[in-house]
């Protein structure tokens, strides 16, 4: 019962949950569409920590204790990009990755981003982790020597073989570049290290058919199992150091450095401890999240070098869609990049992450960004549904009137309902099944709407039944403050995850106590919605700041 209440799923290992953000190039600066990685992962790591955290026991079986979650995001330092940049900016690769990484860094730390592992893949740990599995793949004999001639995006880090590469003639230039991401391309013919990628095509199909779940959202699952289908070539995992001189040697082979994203890919378990051998406690990730661009990395290469190095394949890849600037691509050579210090100063913390989650959510479409859409979105539903919803039933005049009919300070019961509540309390007791069902698909737009939808019922009822009219019977004042206040109370349980900071002191001015703000706390042993009894505020103590403060 409980276990369908809250979507089917079940963690039944103790082994601590584990997510991941792809880890950043730090050629430039951050922008919303990394941000929006970045909170994804958030979110879905607290969320998780919601849900487990209390649950120990229902009919079909045992919870696992809360599991202790981590969480790694971080930079990814090495490869041409990073060196041509600091070239080109006369400075070194390490002062630069030193300035950009920084900045990462405390973009997550503004948004509230509960990471447990900043890493940068200079950093002295993920070095001998990346030469141990390295080593691994040589001694399982799936690293050769051979001659590499293809094409190469620098900005893309990736080999394109011929196919995927066409010519383009502009004013007066011609170049070659990549059909899929647009990136200029440069011919390269030199011996490198390979990866027998060809050979994992069979057990790569076998595992993607096994498990139609691990790539999400399904359109990208089917990209990618056609991608397979088609046949793999081998991979080109090292570069001559003569050209590629920032980054990780190949060990016992000084004249090679490693392909960037062998290494940047190895960052996931440097995070969680890796130093080679058996894989640590964490290991494999439960959620990979990614935007759509780096599917192929995660979902095709990363797997085969996790099954090469005999290690267990992540459970999860999640790819979002992008945000873009009146339509078109965020990019440096655009100029059009949304700074994202700039959207959590004026706006706040939550305010931007809830918005990123509602309005770019959706996992499949791209959503575009605009200031007026997230002014729109604040006033209409964060301020307007939720802020308001909240002031009313903290208005001094209405918790006056509960006063009068309460013993002092002793909860007032729950009171008894009429079929005239019918509709909302029903939303109420749905919403967390519900949320929880987008929030197993990863669809967090669409949680954001269940919850929006309750919340704008809550408000109606809350209209009809003017509790601030002294006409209103105090029954009537009773009911609507009650059921105003556990709408808010299971929104705002279950809003936590998205605004940490704003949902504090919401579920702080409800009086619900830390140990009542999880999933379990939520519903009852049936795994329904439990009301609870109400202490009415005080008269006179009731002012707490607007959640949601209007944008000067
Ligand atoms: N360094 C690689 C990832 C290595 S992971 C082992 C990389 N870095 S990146 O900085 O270019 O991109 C990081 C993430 O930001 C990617 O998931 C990418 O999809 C995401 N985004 C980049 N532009 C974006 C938008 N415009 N919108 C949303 N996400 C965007 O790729």
């Amino acid at each position: 019962m409980v276990g369908a209440a809250i979507g089917g799923r079940r963690w039944v290992s103790n082994k601590p949950y584990y997510v991941t953000t792809p880890i950043f190039y730090v050629n430039a600066e951050p922008h919303i569409g990394h941000l929006h990685s970045d909170v994804l992962a958030d979110v879905l790591c607290r969320y998780q920590t919601l849900r487990t955290g209390g649950w120990t026991r229902n009919a079909n079986g045992v919870y696992p204790p809360p599991t202790h979650a981590q969480f790694a995001t971080g930079t990814d330092e090495h490869g041409m990009k990073v060196q041509r940049v600091a070239e080109s900016q006369n400075v070194s690769p390490r002062a630069l990755c030193d300035r950009v990484s920084q900045r990462f860094r405390a973009l997550a730390d503004e948004a509230n981003i509960a990471y447990t592992r900043f890493i940068r893949t200079t950093d002295s740990d993920h070095a001998v982790a990346v030469a141990s599995f390295w080593q691994s793949l040589v001694d399982r004999g799936h690293v050769y020597l051979g001659q590499h001639e293809g094409w190469y995006a620098v900005s893309d880090e990736a080999f394109y073989p011929d196919a995927q590469v066409r010519q383009v003639t502009r004013d007066g230039e011609t170049w070659h570049e990549s059909i899929e991401t647009g990136q200029r391309v440069e011919w390269t013919a030199e011996t490198n290290y390979k990866f027998r990628l060809s050979a994992f095509q069979a057990p790569l199909l076998a595992w993607l058919e096994a498990n139609p779940r691990v790539v999400q959202p399904r359109g990208m699952y089917e990209r990618v199992l056609s991608e397979v289908r088609e046949g793999l070539s081998d991979l080109s995992i090292s570069r001559p150091r003569a050209r590629l001189h920032w980054g990780i040697p190949v060990p016992n082979d000084a004249e090679h450095t490693m392909y960037v994203w062998v290494d940047a890919l190895i960052n996931y378990l440097t995070a969680v401890g890796y130093t080679g051998g058996a894989p640590p406690p964490a290991w494999p990730a439960d959620v990979h999240v990614v935007g759509k661009d780096i599917v192929r990395f995660h979902a095709i290469y990363w797997p085969a070098l996790l099954m090469a190095a005999g290690l267990p394949l992540p459970h999860t890849v999640v790819a979002h869609a992008h945000w873009t600037v009146e339509r078109s691509k965020m990019s440096k050579s655009r100029g059009n990049s949304v700074n994202p210090f700039e959207a959590l100063a004026k706006y706040g913390t939550d305010t931007i992450r809830c918005f990123l989650m509602r309005a770019g959510g959706n996992l499949s479409s791209d959503a575009d960004y605009s200031e007026a859409q997230l002014q729109e979105f604040q006033r209409k539903y964060l301020q307007g549904q939720l802020g308001n919803l909240l002031s009313r039933v903290l208005a001094p005049k209405i918790q006056a009137r509960l006063v009068e009919h309460a013993v002092p300070d002793a909860p007032l019961a729950a009171p008894a309902l009429v079929e005239a509540d019918a509709a909302l309390v029903e939303a109420i007791a749905a919403l967390p099944a519900r949320f929880d069902a987008h929030m197993d698909a990863f669809e967090l737009s669409r949680a954001l709407q269940a919850v929006f939808e309750v919340l704008a019922l809550a408000n109606e009822y809350v209209q009809r039944a003017a509790p601030w009219s002294p006409a209103t019977p105090v029954d009537g004042v009773h009911r609507a403050v009650h059921l105003a206040c556990e709408a808010l109370r299971v929104c705002g349980v279950l809003l936590q995850a998205i605004m940490p900071d704003a949902m504090d002191r919401l579920l702080n001015a409800l009086q619900v106590a830390p140990a009542e703000r999880t999933f379990a706390a939520l519903l009852g042993a049936d795994g329904a919605w439990s009301t609870r009894a109400h202490t009415p505020v005080r008269a006179g103590a009731t002012k707490i700041a607007p959640l949601f403060p209007r944008v000067p």
